[in-house]
């Protein structure tokens, strides 16, 4: 392989998100090796791991793709940059599955709220039993998780949380404390209304949010030009009209146009990244996401998306066309590549940052 053809390679290696440790797969997976540390470099999460059966896929994936408390720090600094004068509070992270985001919002500031919106319900139920309950005690209370499709939020069902199960149990005898539970539904952050029974967003007064985000390449997920455009509309209406902004990330670039299959190994699992062949008339794309774990058990197909994916030009006229008064692209140079060391504004070798 020559010179060229090997930074191409390594560019290609790196052009996921979080990618710095990602290589591509080149032989049989079925036999690896993993690299298995001991008990005592574990993180809790990695000893949970390591002693259930099979780990949930949503554990895996949030360590795997997920890193929220870098996605909070540029939130919080786009934030003060465009609009400024107040400090946010209030979220809403679109397609968020686990809400892994929205609960690390919670954590630094107990005036913080959030608001999760995703399709997948046992995405959204895993997160009330492993996400919230790491929040402290008043996580449930400021956080409210919403069931239902991006492009039509305001009738998307509210997810029952842990604390409504004890409200539910309550018996007439405790009478004080059901004058407390009719207290707590009328808030507007607490999810506490069945969501066989009327509980739909429209129905509850929440607070304007001051950042609308949907990452993870989410709006990839929409197809056609009007569904993008409606969601654009959306998050406009959920916006504070004293100012707020709306972040996403985009999948493209020349890697994402092939057929790619990527891999990061990590203490207990790899993780595998599976791009299908670029379909250059509709410029969609398959991703699958796979884990293998130790003792050569797999989780094959754990998560399968079939993208859009959208140009940024393209991405600007449907946000201009929503109503959006300005926007402004970050890209980053992929930390690693030998283009990071010549390029001018990307220079600064592994810890490059989004630059505007
Ligand atoms: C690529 S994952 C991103 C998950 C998470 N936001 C993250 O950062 O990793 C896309 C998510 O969008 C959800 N989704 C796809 N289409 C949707 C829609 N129309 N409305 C709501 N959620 C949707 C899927 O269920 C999935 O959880």
């Amino acid at each position: 392989m020559g010179k060229r053809e090997k930074r191409q390679k390594h560019q290609q290696r790196n052009a996921r998100r979080g990618a710095c440790n990602y290589y591509e797969e080149e032989e049989d997976t079925s036999s690896y090796q993993l690299d298995l540390p001991t008990s005592s470099s574990l993180s809790d999460e990695e000893k949970e791991m390591n002693n259930s059966e099979t780990p949930s896929k949503f554990l895996l994936y949030q360590q795997s793709v997920q890193s929220p408390k870098g996605d909070i720090s540029y939130l919080l600094k786009f934030f003060l940059m465009y609009v400024g004068g107040r400090l946010p509070l209030h979220l809403q992270e679109d397609f968020c599955g686990t809400a892994f985001l929205s609960t690390e919002w919670l954590r630094s500031d107990s005036r913080r709220t959030a608001i999760g919106l995703d399709l997948d319900l046992e995405a959204l139920t895993w997160c009330t039993e492993n996400n919230i309950s790491k929040v402290g005690a008043d996580g449930y209370s400021r956080i409210s998780l919403f069931h239902g499709n991006v492009l039509q939020p305001l009738e998307s069902k509210l997810v029952k949380t842990e604390p409504q199960g004890l409200i539910r149990n309550l018996t007439l005898e405790e009478n004080k404390e059901c004058i407390e539970t009719d207290v707590l539904e009328s808030t507007a952050q607490v999810g506490s209304m069945d969501q066989t029974n009327g509980g739909i967003m429209r129905n509850f007064p929440l607070s304007a949010r001051d950042i609308v985000c949907a990452f993870n390449y989410s709006c990839c997920c929409l197809h056609k030009r009007a569904e993008l455009v409606c969601y654009f509309k959306h998050v406009l209406e959920a916006l504070s009209k004293k100012g707020g902004i709306f972040v996403m990330d985009l999948y493209g670039g020349t890697s994402s146009e092939h057929k790619l299959r990527l891999q990061r190994r990590f203490s207990n699992f790899t993780y595998i990244w599976e791009q299908a062949e670029f379909d250059i008339i509709e410029r969609k794309t398959r991703i699958s996401l796979h884990f293998h774990l130790k003792q050569q058990r797999k989780l094959r197909h754990a998560f399968s998306y079939s993208w859009r994916l959208w140009t940024l030009p393209e991405i600007r006229d449907c946000l201009e066309e929503a109503g959006f008064q300005t926007v402004h692209f970050w890209l980053r140079e992929m930390p690693g590549t030998e283009e990071n060391k010549t390029t001018d504004g990307f220079g600064v070798g592994r810890d490059v940052k989004y630059k505007r």
